[in-house]
């Protein structure tokens, strides 16, 4: 064992405070109105000078004016659409126009050609599955399925709600609007049950990773996919073992204790595509490099690594539960539990200010849909 192990171990540890992802920042910087101020974009100085019109990007590709309006294109295209109608492309297509280096073919989860994914092959999680092949061949051909089912599949018009674990969710009776959706996706160990009224009943799937994942085999719902999300090189030994019934042998190297069941079949599991994780870290939110290594502040939450799925998988996205409500600082931290936003402390492996910045952005320019309005 190494003396790397302890050091990583407190990284992760600070992880599932942050569970859904990007909560909050911290509640001095809060009063100083950090939270709605406009990160500076960094523009290119010629394109500064004024010599050139046109639009104008900032460090990370993103179109600086953003506003919610349709482009011509756009609307030529959807304007004919009844009112709330499902846009075919919507989502991506308004990516493509405040991002265009957005490219939007990503599978959802791997299948047996993953190897053949070149943006992925390179990297080792979480940013790809370099040295974890053989493992995930072997899982593979145990699972057998590699899609939403053949319902969801087959939609001509996907829309997907990202489900976030956050207090901001509480007391909103939101939950028959968000079952409502065809995919509704939770993340880690966010309960359904008693909840119903504000997070609806149903879902989809379920993206979870060892230390997330629910630890009560009878808390898990009758339907949904279990989709796992690899962080390290042991999560996909942990998943092996769930998948082939085993009792986890290792509990070491994982920063809290981890299920030593999923009561859900092969046919039932998937692997989430690493490259969301890699696209959210490097390209749309900017986290450091670091060689591709994990490594500090480089990690993207589990909820915007579920959005990059949906922005390269659904027609529309919404999400809710997500940020924090400023009117009530004091407000719960989860939806489901008591513990307050206060709890929190500064994260090493998120970098939750520079998420917010990423997220706003697609909520401004309209690529999502905040329910909760926190983001
Ligand atoms: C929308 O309707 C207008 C007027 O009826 C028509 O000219 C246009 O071609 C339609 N656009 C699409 C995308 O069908
Ligand atoms: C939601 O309402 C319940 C019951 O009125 C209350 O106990 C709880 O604190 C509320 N939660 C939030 C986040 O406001
Ligand atoms: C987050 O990013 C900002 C800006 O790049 C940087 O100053 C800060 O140190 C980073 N925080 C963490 C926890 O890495």
């Amino acid at each position: 064992m190494s003396i790397m192990r302890p050091t990583r171990n407190l990284l992760l540890g600070l992880c599932p405070m942050l569970v859904l992802g990007f909560l909050y920042y911290s509640s001095g910087k809060l009063h100083f109105r950090v939270w709605g101020q406009k990160p500076q974009p960094e523009v290119d100085p010629i394109l500064s000078v004024g010599r050139i019109v046109g639009p104008v990007y900032d460090k990370q590709g993103f179109l600086v004016k953003l506003d919610g309006k349709l482009p011509a294109e756009l609307m030529y295209k959807y304007g004919n659409l009844s009112e709330g109608a499902c846009k075919p492309g919507y989502a991506a297509a308004k990516m493509t126009a405040i991002y265009p280096k957005f490219v939007k073919p990503a599978p959802m989860f791997l299948d047996q050609n993953f190897k053949r994914l070149a943006k992925v092959s390179n990297y080792l999680p979480p940013f790809g599955f370099k040295t974890q092949e053989k493992i995930i061949d072997v899982i593979l051909a145990a699972t057998k399925k590699y899609g939403l089912g053949s319902d969801l599949d087959s939609l001509a018009c996907k829309r997907c709600i990202i489900v976030g674990n956050g207090g901001i969710l509480a007391n909103k009776s939101l939950g028959s609007h968000i079952d409502e959706y065809d995919v509704i996706v939770r993340l880690n160990e966010a309960p359904v049950s008693g909840f119903v009224k504000d997070v609806g009943s149903k879902t989809t799937i379920r993206i979870t990773y060892p230390e997330g994942a629910i630890q009560k085999p009878e808390r898990y719902e009758k339907d949904s996919l279990f989709v796992f999300s690899a962080f390290k090189p042991l999560d996909f030994r942990w998943l092996r073992q769930m998948i082939f019934k085993e009792k986890p042998r290792v509990t070491e190297g994982f920063w809290k204790s981890v299920a030593q069941q999923v009561p859900r079949e092969p046919s039932e599991m998937r692997i989430l595509n690493p490259y969301f994780i890699q696209e959210a870290a490097f390209h749309f939110i900017g986290l450091p490099h670091n060689n591709g290594l994990m490594g500090k502040g480089n990690i993207p939450t589990l909820g915007t690594v579920a959005i990059t799925m949906a922005l390269h998988n659904c027609d529309e996205v919404a999400v809710a539960g997500f940020g924090y409500d400023m009117s009530t600082p004091h407000a719960p931290l989860h939806y489901y539990e008591t513990v307050k936003m206060s709890a929190i402390k500064e994260s090493w492996t998120h970098n939750i200010s520079k998420e917010k910045e990423f997220l706003r952005k697609l909520v401004k320019a309209g690529v999502l849909t905040d329910l909760t309005n926190g983001i």
